[in-house]
């Protein structure tokens, strides 16, 4: 197959068909030019703005037993911890002292915070004029709604992988079905919908990861947070190869040349691969960054793999950190909540 004209085809009608989604991840000798796509399309459709969310890892306990993470109810080696409501909330207000304009709370599935504990926490955090990300897990329909009562304005719920077999392998106890019921749930009761996928599981294949690319694209996903798979010891996987920082790196530019006009983290877990890897990731088709706003040894519990940056800084020292690395990259800071904003090119 010609690799330009399909990285030309993505550009332009955003439109790719499997097969070429499978060219573009299996090609090496125009991974450049597809980064080079992406940060055009990016800058086309969402402008040359970072949007920042501020991050609060509340708890590590979760009820699951992903085999890829650190926060696996089976691993022993971790210092569980649970932050009260009122901490909680006082985080969030240091967030927005930091100049954040959206809170995203995330945690494990911690059946600790009830529906009502939650609702308090939401609704407080919304006094503060802040926008509020949830990605707290699988819930019931009328969780959600609850939680969307209440002010919540976004789920990030990655659907991991969309190969069913896979997800059921290395999610125990979980089943796909109930993953894709979460997620339309989520779409139909109005919340901003984030998902998205590892890179570089064991047993991932380049058709399963295009599949992937596709049902973002047929759910309409208003947020995608893509990673590496980054091994953790403690883990039924930790002897797994885990992602490379290039293969992820283009798959996310792949779903910014086909869904131009959405939300694109430049993630954590790129950066723990790369010391750079989040401004490059905002080079090639990213538009967000997540900085942690979570304090002290917390940081540092919240162990989904090794390597996590940021675990000995502070949240003050992140913020300075990312404005003045953003700064230099030659983009600016948003200063608005960061919604998805459905439009065409900026021509
Ligand atoms: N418990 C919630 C959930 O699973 O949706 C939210 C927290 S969970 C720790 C957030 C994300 O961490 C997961 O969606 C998963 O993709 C990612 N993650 C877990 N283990 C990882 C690993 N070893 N390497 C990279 N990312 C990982
Ligand atoms: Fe729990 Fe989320 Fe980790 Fe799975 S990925 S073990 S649900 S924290
Ligand atoms: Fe945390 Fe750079 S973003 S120290």
């Amino acid at each position: 197959m010609d690799i330009a004209a399909i990285i030309a085809k993505a550009e332009n009608t955003h439109k790719l068909a499997k097969q070429e989604i499978v060219a573009l991840l299996a090609d090496d000798a125009h991974t450049q030019e597809i980064f080079a796509a992406a940060d055009r399309v990016r800058r086309r459709y969402v402008g040359d703005e970072v949007h920042l969310r501020g991050l609060i890892e509340f708890s590590n306990t979760c009820r699951q037993n992903c085999h890829y993470c650190g926060l696996r109810r089976d691993n022993t080696n971790v210092v569980r911890y649970r932050m009260e409501p009122d901490a909680i909330i006082d985080l969030a207000r240091k967030a927005k002292e930091y100049g954040y304009r959206t809170v995203v709370l995330q945690s494990g599935e911690d059946p600790y915070y009830t529906v009502d504990i939650l609702r308090h926490i939401i609704s407080e955090i919304k006094k503060l004029g802040v926008a509020v990300t949830l990605s707290i897990g699988e819930k019931s329909r009328d969780e959600y709604a609850a939680y969307r009562q209440a002010g919540a304005d976004r789920y990030l719920l990655r659907i991991e992988t969309t190969d069913r077999l896979l997800y059921e392998d290395l999610d125990p106890g979980m089943s796909f079905e109930n993953r894709l019921r979460c997620l339309r749930d989520l779409r139909s009761l109005g919340y901003e919908l984030g998902t998205g996928c590892l890179i570089g599981l064991p047993g991932q294949t380049l058709e399963s990861l295009a599949d992937d690319i596709l049902f973002f694209q047929e759910i309409d996903a208003d947020m995608i947070g893509v990673g590496p798979f980054i091994p953790n010891p403690d883990t039924p996987l930790a002897a797994a190869a885990g992602g490379a920082f290039t293969s992820s790196l283009k798959v996310m530019a792949i779903i910014r040349l086909l869904l131009p006009d959405i939300n694109i983290p430049a993630t954590t877990a790129m950066e723990t691969l790369d010391k750079n890897g989040r401004m490059i990731a905002l080079q090639s088709g990213a538009n967000v960054v997540m900085p942690n706003v979570t304090e002290g040894d917390y940081r540092r519990h919240y162990a989904l793999y090794p390597g996590k940056i940021c675990v000995g800084d502070t949240p003050a020292q992140c913020r300075s950190c990312i404005t003045g690395k953003i700064t230099a990259i030659g983009r600016g800071i948003s200063t608005g909540h960061g919604f998805r904003l459905r439009k065409t090119a900026q021509e």
